[in-house]
């Protein structure tokens, strides 16, 4: 696929200022991704289940820049407060996008930006918050230019913008699931954007949970971007990347014929694979806390006790996603609360589920940039 477009340049006295926002869940990888290459092109492919609540909600207000300089003008606010860091990430970000949107020089972009989780919550941000951004991008592009053909082809190009920012943000923008790599199970896969597969769920999981134990509220001791790197010499990474391509095939199997039990026999494996890899990199990290086995082992527990098809998996850190359906809601956050909730710092858990992806609001245009 190629988006570079030296075409999509401004005449600038011609556009009006103006504002684009949109919110974009999270996920949460079912088959993860670990291990890159290139520009961001995954070392296999990987599918996860795009959140609800865990979202963040960008504005991108722009007009015509008074001074043509040479790299991007562009301030960020969180939550009401200026973040250089952010704001040069974010520059960063747009500098990359110039051969696709040669007109991000000619604007002046201030970005609002909040998460709806707590900023130290220990929960990535990266794949809400690049989603967003990348949605405002291409609704901008709409906005400049022409339409793109299609819904189809305004998702695909604002998930390849996403996965310029961050490879899991790729998936972001698809409600209920989304597979990113190429898959021998889905025709339309690419290393390039991720494909919508909420057509092949079955019933139950569009009814999944996705309760999120915070084990611990700290930030991550190591940066995805290093995890990744480590990979490339880690002795496990030939076999494991073959391992996630079959592994895929076989989950979406399960999401198919909803199969919870060996969805979930999975699903634990390849969070413990993660976290197995991180411990055999060298460096190496662990990433789970005392607590993390904690909870895992009374999950355990009481799946043996109740039978209930309540599984964990985990991200790059120590808190525990518990995924289950909606049908035994009540008593797994009851077992939740009295049993779990004393493993969690501040005895705090985030109740999300399976959403249906990214939404575009009405943006206040009348802030002005600067
Ligand atoms: O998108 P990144 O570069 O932050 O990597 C995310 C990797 C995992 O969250 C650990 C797994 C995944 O597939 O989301």
């Amino acid at each position: 696929m190629k988006y570079d477009n030296s075409g999509l340049t401004l005449v600038t006295d011609e556009v009006e200022a103006g504002a684009i926002r949109w919110r974009s869940p999270s996920n949460i990888a079912l088959v993860k991704y670990w291990g890159k290459h290139g520009d961001q092109l995954p070392r296999n492919a990987s599918v996860s289940f795009t959140l609800d609540a865990a979202a963040t909600d960008t504005t991108l207000h722009y007009t015509p820049r008074q001074q043509l300089g040479e790299g991007i003008d562009l301030e960020l606010y969180l939550d009401g407060n200026p973040r250089v860091d952010f704001a040069e990430r974010t520059r960063t970000f747009f500098s990359k996008l110039l051969p696709i949107y040669p007109f991000l020089r000619q604007l002046s972009f201030r970005v609002e930006t909040q998460n709806s989780f707590p900023h130290s919550a220990g929960i990535a941000s990266s794949a809400s918050g690049m989603s967003a951004l990348a949605l405002c991008l291409v609704s901008l592009e709409e906005a400049l230019f022409e339409p793109l053909t299609d819904r189809g082809a305004f998702y695909r190009k604002a998930s390849f913008l996403a996965r310029l920012g961050s490879g899991s943000a790729s998936r972001s923008v698809y409600g209920s699931a989304a597979v990113w790599g190429k898959s021998e199970a889905v025709a339309d896969s690419s290393d390039e954007y991720a494909v919508s597969i909420a057509d092949r769920l079955h019933p139950v999981f569009q009814t999944y949970h996705d309760d999120i134990l915070l084990v611990s509220r700290e930030e991550k001791s190591v940066s995805s971007r290093a995890g990744h790197g480590l990979m490339e010499q880690n002795p496990y990474a030939p076999p494991r990347y073959d391992q996630a391509n079959r592994r895929v095939t076989e989950m979406l199997r399960l999401l198919m014929e909803g199969d919870t039990e060996n969805f979930g026999q999975l699903l634990e494996s390849e969070a413990l694979t993660l976290h197995a890899l991180m411990m055999s990199s060298r460096p190496y990290y662990t990433l789970i806390e005392p607590n993390t086995l904690h909870v895992i082992k009374l999950l355990q527990h009481y799946r043996r006790e109740t039978g209930h098809p309540v599984h964990f998996t985990l991200d790059a850190g120590p808190n525990v996603h518990l995924l289950y359906p909606d049908a035994i809601a009540g008593e797994v956050k009851d077992f939740i609360r009295g049993h779990l909730l004393p493993y969690c710092e501040d005895k705090l858990y985030l109740a999300d589920r399976v959403g249906k992806g990214p939404q575009q609001l009405a943006a206040n245009t009348t802030t002005s940039v600067r």
